[in-house]
């Protein structure tokens, strides 16, 4: 999920036979995207995403149809998936994650936009997210994020904030064979992919919930510090800490320097 506030992109609808009709340049625009993240990926994304992209029928020619998404999804974790306009509120993106529902924005990007945008497009919200929601543990954090954001006063949401950035969207985990991606906004990012592993400039710290929760963010560079799980077993944890309370415990201890410089004003 971004936080961008301001778009000019619109998601198109599903027609009357559920199904979203997209053109040549838009199919065009997938086959790039999909074909350099696949070239990509292999040694470097985790397992459950590699797994999940076959799963859900992924292919490099067409832009996915979320009918068929959703089926797959339904039958490896019983997650689901949503069209929602370009930008939704918080309130509703929490809402669809506490009933297993993920939010799709359905629009893709533009040719000139191919390495980055600020709003999440189909191509970070199927390609990043939905084969990781074949895996139990990334499928059961989400929905329980969800819930537990509903229920947040405002005033401790955008620490927790921190923690669905850190994990869902630019997680990193060590397994067997070496560390792995598993955050969306890396596993979609062309430039981030061989940077979150590889780039001496970005620090990767063992993940520790309370210290994710002190952890200040900007969205709009490549990140200079990335927190790594030890296994699928510590993300799984997390959803049986208080997590309100983590969140009281990070804003009565305050939070961490920036590794960033602050975003030139408009
Ligand atoms: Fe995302």
């Amino acid at each position: 999920m971004g936080m961008a506030k301001h778009t000019t992109y619109v998601s198109p609808l599903p027609g009357p036979d559920g199904r979203i009709a997209y053109g040549a340049a838009e199919h065009a625009t997938w086959y790039r995207l999909y074909t350099r993240q696949m070239a990509l990926l292999p040694g470097r994304a985790c397992d459950a995403f590699q797994e999940g992209v076959a799963q859900l029928g992924l292919a490099p020619d067409h832009v996915p149809q979320l009918a068929e998404v959703d089926a797959a999804l339904a039958r490896a974790t019983g997650f689901g998936v949503e069209a929602v306009p370009a930008l939704i509120t918080p309130k509703r993106f929490f809402a669809l994650l506490a009933r297993r529902r993920f939010p799709v924005a359905t629009f893709i990007r533009r040719p000139e936009d191919l390495d980055y945008i600020e709003e999440p497009d189909i191509f970070h919200e199927v390609f990043g997210h939905c084969p990781m929601l074949t895996h139990p543990v990334y499928a059961d954090f989400i929905q329980h994020y969800g819930e537990v954001a509903l229920r947040l006063p405002e005033k401790l949401l955008w620490r927790l904030q921190r923690l669905f950035w850190f994990t869902v969207e630019f997680g990193l985990i060590d397994m067997g064979p070496g560390r792995r991606i598993y955050g969306a906004g890396i596993l979609s990012s062309f430039k981030e992919t061989p940077w979150s592993l590889d780039a001496a400039e970005a620090r990767r710290e063992p993940f520790d919930l309370v210290t994710v929760l002190r952890t200040p963010y900007r969205i709009d560079i490549l990140q200079p510090l990335y927190y790594v799980l030890s296994d699928w077993q510590q993300l799984l944890g997390v959803i049986e800490q208080d997590l309100p309370a983590a969140c009281a415990e990070a804003k009565a201890l305050g939070t961490l320097p920036p590794l960033f410089p602050e975003k030139a004003a408009a």
